[in-house]
């Protein structure tokens, strides 16, 4: 099998609560696992079991206590608990991609340019990355005439959608989607499944927490049970 393209080890992680009194809150301990170029693996386990920590640990947000993350980019490894700040800028701009359960709206930006936008940082002409934009709102079902307007009013549906092809519009080895279809209905739901069928087909890792069971089975090859990283550190 090729070299992964993340592999955590003994990832550990305890919150302290300052504002009370420092109580500790252990969230994992000693989480190990890989992911494999074309791969969807699943974070499961009920809420509150760690799974948006975990996916935050990876992508930088949040530090760890203890244990290694290490993303292949290109001909690198880079260790994202102990990357420079600049190097984990960099991480994310080419190679790590974070679809969040929520669309951070920005004042005045459209729909359309919002979901160009990671084409035209990658250098993609706008003539190349609004039609491409354009096509991706339209498979989504977005009605053409919210993709001139910011989506700060948007359905929670309507947002996850533009969020979701802001996430997916541009190529990322490594995915992370955290409940990417929670707001969605049954038909864009299929969109999405058919959406990361895709990035899997182009080698794309993905790691991802997806409530539906529906959606689950239909992209994810496996499940990481977040709850056996014994949270008794
Ligand atoms: N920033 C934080 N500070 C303190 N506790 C947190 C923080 N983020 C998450 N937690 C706690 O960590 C536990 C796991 O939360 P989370 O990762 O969101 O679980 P899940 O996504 O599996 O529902 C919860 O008990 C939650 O309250
Ligand atoms: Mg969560």
């Amino acid at each position: 099998m090729s070299e992964p393209i993340l592999q955590a080890s003994g990832l550990s992680k305890t919150f302290v609560l300052h504002l009370r009194e420092g109580a500790r809150l252990p969230v994992v301990s000693g989480a190990s696992f890989e992911l494999h170029a074309g791969e969807c693996v699943a974070l499961g386990g009920p809420s509150g079991a760690g799974k948006s920590s975990l996916l935050k640990m990876v992508y930088g947000n949040y530090r760890v206590d203890a244990g290694a993350i290490r993303v292949r980019d290109g001909d690198e490894q880079v260790d994202v608990a102990r990357a420079a700040p600049r190097r984990l800028i960099r991480l994310r701009a080419h190679t790590m991609g974070y679809v969040s359960q929520f669309l951070r709206v920005i004042p005045r930006v459209s729909a359309l340019d919002v979901v160009a936008d990671p084409l035209l940082g990658d250098g993609v002409a706008p003539e190349e990355a609004l039609p491409r934009a354009r096509a991706l709102l339209g498979r989504l079902n977005l009605p053409e005439r919210l993709w001139p307007l910011p989506p700060a009013t948007f359905s929670g549906g309507e947002q996850q959608r533009v969020n979701i092809a802001r996430g997916l519009i541009a190529h990322r080895p490594l995915l992370l989607m955290d409940e990417p279809t929670a707001s969605l209905d049954a038909a864009n739901r299929q969109v999405v499944v058919e959406l990361i069928g895709e990035k899997k087909r182009a080698g794309v890792a993905i790691l991802g927490i997806f409530h539906d069971s529906e959606v689950r089975e239909a992209v994810c090859d496996r499940v990481i049970d977040v709850t056996t990283f014994g949270q008794a550190a």
